[in-house]
């Protein structure tokens, strides 16, 4: 097969690169593409920064957050001289003043996983209420610019919720593949409410994913999963973000959710590109976190074969990571061993409670967000019996990502605190078949009363 366009790009403002050592062929940025032409392998957007004074763009970054302008506004586009994007695409940009997701204390979490301080990054608090938000505005920007009509993405439905949003506002038709109900309805209801034509396919989302990837390369459908590189610069923002709020003191440890791995992945690279450009000289170590069921990750990670070992079936009740195949599990790879990081898993009674103590932390979260409490508390005992490839000490300086709003999945909460959550468990109105009851630990259970007062204060030992 003969490289299209393999050569002279390099002096190209942005360019594609295949992520593989031995192909590194480059391609046109204005191209659709998703994987290399040449060796299928996911790619990279290369950025030729030239003339980057770090110390002011640092300074400019911070003016930006006190200026009315909507690109400066965006916790993404407010970082745009590190985004591949020239000043006459920005045009092109459409936003919705995503980002801006606060650094929160967690003390109680702290204290339960053993950690002497714990923040959180909670990028739940997003416009469709979830980290995709970061990475939407980019790839939607990207398919104004190249002119597309219609987009698509496979989901377990934040992606979609997303994508239908922003969509919206760029009136391009949107097509969503979600598998039939596996996803939370908070999500469902997102992607019906924006007008995205939904599409509930009967499998789960690796099927859902792998039928629209054959779609995109017959058809002129857009695709905007994060096999899609344009998605993962716009969360790469979230890195540059989280840094620029710590005044550019970098943590030791990033702790993130891991599914289809293109939150990981997209860290890894920014991580990489700010020590190149000289923003950090430290690197913080990124720690991803995978469900038991669901661990595809933390498998190949353990069998140290170099190739993907899928989960057949993948399960969790964290229904946004419910992923056996997941797509930029190369580039996560790549990120572990850039920033010397780990994959770890978490059992479902593991999350579950992780997310009732964030819950006693004021903090409110998806299932899935929650594994990052759970993994460090695992890790940090394991470390400190010694038995773990991962040393872990109580007072690392810490920030785990929340990806996910609480009330995108309430059910799960609402049955947690009912001491009535199921792993397995299918519902007609009312539970018909239940097994696997997880223990609600820190249950708060709601009390009915009659309507009198004397026995409320009674109640209440007032
Ligand atoms: N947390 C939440 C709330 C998510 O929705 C997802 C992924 C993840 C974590 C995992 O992130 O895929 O970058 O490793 N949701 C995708 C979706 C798959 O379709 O909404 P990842």
């Amino acid at each position: 097969m003969t490289k299209p366009q393999a050569s002279g790009l390099s002096d190209q403002p942005f360019f594609f690169r295949c992520i593989n050592e031995s192909c590194k062929s480059e391609f046109d940025i204005g191209r659709k593409l998703y994987q290399c032409p040449d060796c299928s392998n996911l790619l990279d957007v290369v950025k030729n920064h030239s003339n980057i004074d770090v110390e002011k763009l640092k300074k400019l970054f911070r003016q930006r957050r006190a200026s009315n302008n909507p690109l400066d506004i965006s916790g993404v586009w407010r970082y745009r001289e590190l985004l591949p994007f020239l000043e006459e695409d920005l045009a092109h940009v459409v936003t919705m003043g995503e980002g801006n997701n606060p650094v929160l204390e967690t003390p109680r979490c702290a204290e339960y996983a053993g950690l002497d301080r714990l923040r959180v990054k909670h990028l739940g608090w997003n416009p469709t209420g979830s980290f995709k938000d970061y990475g939407m505005t980019v790839a939607v920007t990207q398919a104004r610019k190249l002119g597309s009509r219609v987009v698509a993405c496979a989901s377990t439905g934040n992606t979609s919720a997303s994508m239908a949003a922003y969509c919206a506002r760029a009136n391009l038709r949107a097509v969503v593949f979600i598998p039939k109900g596996q996803i939370a309805f908070g999500k469902l209801s997102q992607t019906m409410d924006f007008g995205a034509l939904t599409l509930q396919i009967q499998g789960d989302f690796d099927v859902a994913m792998s039928l629209v990837q054959e779609l995109s390369k017959e058809t002129d459908l857009y695709l905007m999963n994060s096999i899609n590189p344009f998605r993962l610069e716009g969360q790469q923002t979230v890195m540059i973000e989280l840094f620029d709020q710590l005044d550019w003191k970098i943590p030791d440890r990033i702790v993130v959710p891991g599914g289809n791995l293109g939150n990981s992945s997209s860290y890894g690279k920014i991580l990489m590109e700010l020590k190149e450009l000289g923003f950090i000289d430290k690197v913080p170590r990124l720690t991803i976190i995978q469900a038991s069921g669901a661990a595809p990750l933390h498998r190949t990670l353990v069998t140290s074969s170099g190739q993907l070992v899928p989960v057949q079936d993948a399960w969790t009740l964290a229904s946004a990571i419910k992923i056996g195949r997941p797509i930029s599990w190369k580039k996560a790879l790549r990120a572990l061993d850039f920033t010397d990081g780990w994959c770890d898993v978490v059992s479902e009674q593991e999350i579950a409670d992780a997310k009732a103590v964030l819950g006693s932390d004021g903090i409110g979260c998806e299932p899935a967000s929650a594994t990052t409490v759970a993994g460090l508390k695992k890790l940090l005992k394991l470390s400190q019996s010694h038995d773990h490839e991962v040393s872990m000490d109580p007072d690392e300086d810490v920030v785990a990502i929340l990806t996910g709003h609480q009330l995108k999945d309430p059910e799960y909460t609402v049955n947690y605190h009912l001491d009535n959550l199921y792993q397995h468990a299918s519902y007609e109105n009312r539970i018909v078949e239940k097994s696997g009851k997880l223990n609600s630990t820190f249950a708060n259970k709601p009390i009915v009363v009659e309507p009198d007062k004397k026995k409320i204060i009674s109640l209440l030992e007032l």
